[in-house]
């Protein structure tokens, strides 16, 4: 049987749909929003009006590129939280218009589920993970361990307290003073630098919870008296700033998620969300896994960011099980789990 998924994601600031033929992947479009940029942040408001702009034509050309008609599709699948409503909101009315207008089933998908799920996209390079696996999902707004027993059967064993990873490389970019989203830019300047020249305080908490708020904090502090010494201080060691930072979130996420697999001796891990596409955390990863024997699954570029080619796999997962949604299905805003 051949199923058509449209996927649609629209949790944030990016406005995406994707096609699917049962588990592969036909097209995966992508709009991002640059006009949060100089702000340090989302503005939700903005989000919400930039989908509404966004959604036909990034639907559009999902489908072109895929070649497949609308009429075409088997069942659509839009992320229901949880996320900004503003921006949910714009997704699942689409969703739901399009599926009642094609009386065509509507599935509802939790944007977690799906980052996770995006190793199921099928690939002719990679494989994908065998249940029970272990999932750090580090993203803008989730910082989780999580236990993956099957698809639909999973639970976080760890969770920030506080800040999550994304944010976290995001606040310490802008007090460095690069745009929003600043993560990928740490990155990138992180690798002139040295990860050892600064050490910031980080917190220790117990069993596999995280906390970043102290080492922001730190971070922020640090730079406030350096740079009572030295106005320049952040332009002279700004690779070295990068490295150092990057490294102190690098090392506080894999620690607990050594401690995990070693606790439930599992050896399939994975990672997904935004920050999964770090170099020196993939890095990190790979050193480990080649000392403790796991077999690691780290998500493409375009798969570890927001995405709609994620949701359409957890929406062709959930048509196999007939999981549909009511039409009077409505966005949630908070974790699930
Ligand atoms: O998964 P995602 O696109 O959206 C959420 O669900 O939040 O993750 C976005 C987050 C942002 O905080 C961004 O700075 C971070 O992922 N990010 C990175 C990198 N690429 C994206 N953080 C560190 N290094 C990267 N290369
Ligand atoms: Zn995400």
């Amino acid at each position: 049987m051949n199923v058509y998924i449209l996927g649609i994601e629209s949790s944030c600031d990016d406005t995406s749909a994707a096609v699917l033929l049962n588990n592969k992947l036909l097209s995966n479009v992508i709009a991002n929003q640059d006009l949060h940029a100089q702000y340090g942040g989302v503005i939700p408001e903005w989000a919400s009006r930039a989908h509404m702009q966004n959604i036909v034509p990034v639907i559009d050309a999902a489908l072109r590129k895929a070649n497949v008609k609308l009429t075409d599709i088997s069942a659509i699948a839009f992320t229901a939280g949880p996320g900004l409503l503003g921006s949910l909101l714009v997704g699942n009315a689409f969703a739901k218009a399009a599926a009642y207008a094609l009386q065509i089933p509507l599935i509802e998908v939790d944007h977690l589920q799906a980052h996770i799920l995006s190793h199921f996209i099928k690939n002719d390079t990679s494989s994908c993970p065998t249940f029970p696996f272990l999932c750090l999902l580090v993203s803008g707004g989730h910082t989780q361990i999580m236990l993956v027993n099957d698809f639909f059967d999973m639970k976080i064993i760890g969770t920030t307290i506080d800040d999550a990873a994304g944010e976290t490389f995001d606040k310490a970019a802008k007090i460095l003073g690069f745009p929003y989203p600043g993560g990928p830019l740490i990155d990138c300047c992180a690798k002139s630098g040295d990860p050892d020249r600064f050490s910031f305080n980080k917190a220790n908490i117990d069993g596999y919870n995280y906390s970043f708020s102290g080492l922001k904090t730190s971070f922020l502090y640090f730079l406030r008296d350096k740079l009572k010494e030295n106005p320049n201080f952040i332009e002279e060691n700004k690779a070295d700033l990068c490295a150092s930072i990057q490294k102190a979130i690098c090392d506080s996420l894999l620690k607990k998620l050594i401690k995990a697999a070693d606790d439930l001796k599992i050896k399939e891990i994975a990672i997904a969300g935004g920050v999964s596409a770090n170099s020196a955390l993939q890095q990190s990863l790979k050193s480990i896994a080649l000392k403790k024997q796991w077999n690691i699954y780290i998500p493409s570029l375009q798969l570890s960011t927001d995405n709609a080619a994620m949701v359409g796999i957890v929406g062709y997962y959930k048509f196999l099980q007939k999981d549909f949604s009511s039409i009077n299905v409505i966005p949630f805003t908070r974790n699930k789990y």
